[in-house]
């Protein structure tokens, strides 16, 4: 059976890291409501004229130098992105010709901070259906160019970033012990859309606009349809919730992943944690989140992975894979 199997990582975080601090200068906050509230204790932003696409570029370098792969061995390119540098192309066409390739295919997803895993459940299609043996899929944005600096609400929480991995065909025997993905589960429910969505638009406003979130309801959904969306991942591949080794959950809020790993019943030891060094990075949190797991040396080889996310839409869902 056909599998696609994680071969390298990588992430990029610009330069500038912002503490809570700083909007203590010029917003009602305080370090201890954001530090309480989401635990959050920085992120990073983009320096100006640095464009998702160069975030993602070089987090796809380190991810092809984790895989020991040139970027021309590159079937695909999928950029998850809500803050995409133009328009159009789409900035995965960007990111293609900043690697040099001059071969394969490249588009974006736009599923907000469920981005990622829906570019891994597409990329894991391609591989399957045969269109592509090895797909770049990138997390990658700049969210700190759509925040409105008034609204406390929101401007405290998303972070600027990129992580990138590279998905291979690989053959396994069918069983849940194979390397790889093993199942994914996608989820959108569109009557939900205004309580998480930006102001503007090409087609309704012609403006970028501004993100705006009915933080309290998002909440609500969030902790309930990652729990579920986990327990249906793992049921899709025969396994349940206790045998999980590590979650990678989207990095939204300490308490969103914290009541989602007490809903399933997982020790907080088991979650991989990064959302007070980052910030909320949209569809580059689970990459970044992964990227830094590798890192720290929290992801072994066999263990069972499961990463989810949900975000504007609302669109959610979950990939379920063995390391
Ligand atoms: O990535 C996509 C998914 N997004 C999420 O998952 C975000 C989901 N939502 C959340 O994480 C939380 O709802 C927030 C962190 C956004 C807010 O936390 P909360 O505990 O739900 O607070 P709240 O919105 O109920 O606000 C409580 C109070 C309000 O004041 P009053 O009405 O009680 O007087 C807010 O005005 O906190 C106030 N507040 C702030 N105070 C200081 C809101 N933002 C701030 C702030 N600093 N930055």
């Amino acid at each position: 059976m056909i599998r696609s199997v994680i071969r390298g990582v990588g992430h990029y975080l610009p330069d500038r890291v912002v503490p809570n601090s700083w909007f203590e200068s010029f917003l009602d906050t305080s370090d201890e409501w954001i530090v309480s509230r989401s635990g959050i204790e920085r992120r990073h932003f983009a320096a100006e004229g640095q464009l998702t696409s160069d975030l993602a570029i070089r987090a796809a370098r380190a991810a092809l130098a984790g895989a020991g792969i040139e970027a021309d061995a590159v079937d695909a390119v999928i950029v998850a992105t809500s803050t995409p540098d133009l328009t159009f192309p789409a900035t995965a066409t960007i990111v293609q010709a900043g690697l040099g390739m001059t071969r394969g295919f490249a588009f974006d997803v736009q599923a907000v901070c469920a981005g990622f895993v829906y570019a891994l459940a597409n990329a894991d299609s391609l591989i399957k259906s045969g269109q592509a043996e090895r797909v770049l899929v990138i997390g990658a944005e700049t969210f700190s160019r759509i925040m409105n600096w008034e609204d406390r609400s929101t401007c405290v929480l998303f972070g600027d970033g990129a992580g990138a991995v590279v998905l291979e065909r690989a053959t396994g025997d069918g069983t849940n012990a194979d390397h790889g993905i093993l199942a994914t589960d996608l989820h959108s429910d569109g009557r939900y859309r205004e309580i998480l969505q930006v102001s503007g638009g090409v087609s309704a406003s012609q403006t970028t606009g501004h993100l705006m979130m009915a933080g309290k309801e998002v909440f609500r959904h969030a902790v309930d349809k990652l729990a579920q969306t986990t327990t249906d991942v793992l049921a899709k591949a025969g396994l349940t919730a206790a045998e999980i080794d590590r979650v990678v959950p989207h990095q939204a809020n300490i308490r969103i992943i914290t009541r989602t790993a007490q809903k399933l019943g997982l020790p907080m030891d088991k979650v991989v944690v990064t959302v007070a060094d980052h910030g909320n990075t949209s569809a580059a949190s689970i990459p970044l989140a992964l990227s830094v797991a590798v890192e720290r040396e929290q992801l072994r080889q066999g263990d069972l992975v499961v990463t989810e996310a949900i975000g504007g839409g609302l669109a959610w869902g979950a990939v379920a894979l063995r390391w």
